[in-house]
Order: structure tokens, then sequence, then C-alpha cells
């Protein structure tokens, strides 16, 4: 669009900040809290990196980390319908709590998050 990519629109501070909110938000979910590490600190430099690079910005996570190849870096860890569904609520939480994104940049950013979150399932929801 003529408004540039969403990643130019947000912005670098404020995507930042969107990381930070949703891994707080991770660190005390109880469904995915126990799939990551205790410490969240190379996890958020990761996905700031990757989320620069796939909303359009400079491909951080590419020239710091290789081929994002999110798919399969995700199969060592269960990733059940449940645990998408809360990824997906954390970050919907986080996006609210950043009111420095426009309504458009949260519509699209939630929208677009939400597709990848989908294809990242790997295991079926646990019965009970
Ligand atoms: C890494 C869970 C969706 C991007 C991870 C890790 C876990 C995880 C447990 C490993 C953390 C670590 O060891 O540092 C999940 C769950 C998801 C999900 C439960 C639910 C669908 C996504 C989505 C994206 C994403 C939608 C991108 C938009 C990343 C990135 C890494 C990562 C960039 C770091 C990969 C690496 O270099 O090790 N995720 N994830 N994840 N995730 Fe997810």
């Amino acid at each position: 669009s003529d408004r540039g990519s969403l990643y130019d629109r947000i912005g670098p501070q404020v995507l930042a900040a969107l990381v930070q909110r949703f891994y707080a938000r991770v660190a005390a979910d109880p469904d995915l809290a126990p799939i990551f590490p205790a410490d969240l600190t190379l996890t958020a430099e990761k996905q700031l990196a990757f989320l620069t690079g796939f909303l359009g910005g400079p491909p951080l996570y590419h020239q710091r980390f290789g081929p994002p190849r999110l798919r399969a870096r995700h199969l060592p860890h269960a990733i059940t319908p449940r645990r998408a569904g809360a990824w997906m609520a954390c970050m919907e939480a986080a996006i609210h709590e950043t009111p420095e994104l426009g309504p458009d940049e949260a519509r699209e950013l939630a929208s677009a998050l939400a597709r990848v979150a989908v294809h990242m399932v790997n295991t079926p929801d646990l019965p009970g």
C-alpha cells in the first residue's frame, strides 16, 4: 500500500514493546509457560527479529539465526490447537495493551499472526 509496510507503520519501538508485553503474558499462561524456557530473553530477541522481517522490515532473524523455517523449529514443541489459541490470546491481549498501535495496524497484525499460529499446530489436543 502507499502507507508502507506494516513494519514501517508500526515502527521498531512499538514492535519491541509489543513483544515484551506478549512474553510477559506467555510467562503467566498455564498452557504456554511449561513449554517455554524460564528465561525468555533470547526467545523475545528472536521473536522481535523474526517479526521485523515478517512485517516487511530488515530480515534480522535470517541474518542472525539463518532461515526461519518456523514450522520445523516448532516441531520439538507440542503445539496443540489449545496452545495455538492461548498464544493468539496472549498476542491479542498484548496488542490491546499497546495503544500506540493504530486500529488498522492492530487488526492487520492480529490477522497475519493468526494465520501463522494455525500453521504451527503439530500435535492434537489431549483429551481432558
Ligand atoms: C520459538 C511456542 C507460534 C515465532 C518458540 C518456542 C516455543 C514456541 C516453545 C521455543 C522458545 C525457545 O526455546 O526460545 C509457540 C506456540 C505457538 C507459537 C505454542 C502457538 C501457535 C509462533 C508464531 C510465530 C512464532 C505464530 C511467528 C509469528 C517463533 C520464533 C521462535 C519461536 C521466531 C524462535 C525460534 C528459534 O530461533 O529458536 N515458539 N510458538 N511462534 N517462535 Fe513460536
